[in-house]
């Protein structure tokens, strides 16, 4: 499996595994493959205390770190942040503000002590991904950048590059694959609808050779609906470089994902998985549940563009994830989540998943070359 980007890398399989954990960046380094931190949830601070931790664990492997800069969204020609905040709080209506909330109401989910709410503008504008790029940066174990929703700036992909590290970016389509190859990017991750997060809605196996034959010898991750080797195996045999994953590492040993979310996503079949706009206002494939339903009804408020409807949606995502386990905090929690979760249905360390992975893609490629005609 090893190849040139491996090299490029310094890593052992082609093996990426993105997740917002700290301890399973390390793990899957450790073991082989590369673990990618999102930041996109992070202040500069937050992601700084991260990076450390990472790198005084991580011994010399080499990891990623991810942001989220959108080809498009309201305000983006706002460089500051505090400035953009102000900007496109004018443009939130009340009644979005009073829906969120209700519904967190009704689930029971707790109150901050304090009474405040953490409203706010996360990581994925331009003006509040380059804090994190810039710490990234000053890494020097970390060795590749990728970023989420678009082709990232010109001068966020010469900063990088300039440093000597990799970047690459997702997309779910063969036009979005071309203007990242223009770009000057080292790699494309292409996503399959079936994906968990922010995705397209062309599915996996017809998505993946249309990009390897678009963009010729730029290497492509296959990302969407990997979860074992033959899936593995599928990807490489349709001229993958390497996978891409993100679902398989939600319920791991050491994701740090509270137990009753881990308990939902691991009785998670396919099919209880949507796309919804609910949460950040762009199609995001999440776990189905009572928000996801409510805001997709006729009579509910249509959710915002981003960045907007994620001002709206910032305080529930952070009060669902830490009162993950009071009342019925599940029924409207944020649980990004690929199809491939009705496979993942029992508790791996990140070493286990990625020997089973090599293990099932050996066994997947043997079974295909024994299909040939024997000389
Ligand atoms: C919980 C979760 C959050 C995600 N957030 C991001 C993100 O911030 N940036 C990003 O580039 N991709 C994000 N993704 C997409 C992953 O990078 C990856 O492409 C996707 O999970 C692959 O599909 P899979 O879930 O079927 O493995 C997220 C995925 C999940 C499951």
């Amino acid at each position: 499996m090893a190849n040139t980007l491996c090299e490029q890398l310094g890593i052992d399989y082609p093996i990426f595994a993105f997740t917002h954990c700290r301890d399973v960046v390390v793990e899957v380094s450790k073991a082989g493959g590369i673990g990618v931190l999102g930041a996109v949830g992070f202040s500069r601070e937050q992601l700084k205390e991260e990076l450390d931790w990472i790198d005084a664990h991580i011994g010399d492997r080499p990891y990623g770190v991810d942001v989220v800069i959108p080809q498009k969204y309201e305000g983006m020609d706002t460089q500051s942040p505090e400035a953009l905040e102000k900007q496109l709080w004018d443009m939130v209506p009340r009644e979005h503000i009073e829906f969120a909330q209700q519904l967190l109401a009704n689930a029971g989910v707790p109150d901050w002590p304090d009474g405040s709410t953490t409203m706010g503008l996360m990581g994925w504008t331009d003006a509040t991904a380059t804090p994190l790029l810039e710490e990234a940066l000053t890494r020097p174990k970390c060795r590749l950048i990728a970023n989420a929703l678009g082709t990232p700036p010109a001068d966020k992909i010469k900063l990088v590059k300039d440093s000597g590290r990799l970047i690459g970016a997702l997309c779910g389509k063969v036009k979005q694959a071309l203007a990242h190859k223009e770009a000057g990017l080292d790699f494309v991750i292409a996503q399959g609808g079936e994906g968990g997060g922010h995705t397209g809605d062309v599915g996996s196996i017809v998505l993946w050779p249309q990009i390897v034959d678009a963009i010729g010898d730029l290497p492509m991750l296959a990302a969407g609906g990997i979860g074992n080797g033959r899936q593995i195996a599928a990807a490489m045999a349709m001229g993958a470089a390497g996978v891409w994953t993100g679902s398989l590492w939600l319920t791991v040993e050491e994701a740090h994902t509270q137990p009753t979310q881990k308990q939902s996503l691991l009785n998670a079949t396919s099919e209880d998985t949507v796309r919804s706009r609910s949460w950040t206002g762009k199609p995001c494939r999440m776990l189905k549940n009572e928000w996801t339903e409510a805001w997709g009804r006729e009579d509910s408020p249509d959710p915002l563009g981003m960045p907007l409807q994620g001002l709206v949606t910032s305080d529930g995502m952070r009060r669902t994830a830490t009162y993950a386990d009071a009342g019925d905090c599940q029924k409207v929690a944020f649980n990004p989540c690929g199809q491939v979760i009705g496979q993942i249905n029992t508790v791996e360390s990140c070493r286990q998943v990625i020997y089973r992975l090599l293990d099932e893609y050996v066994d997947a490629v043997d079974k295909a070359a024994s299909l040939l005609p024997k000389p």
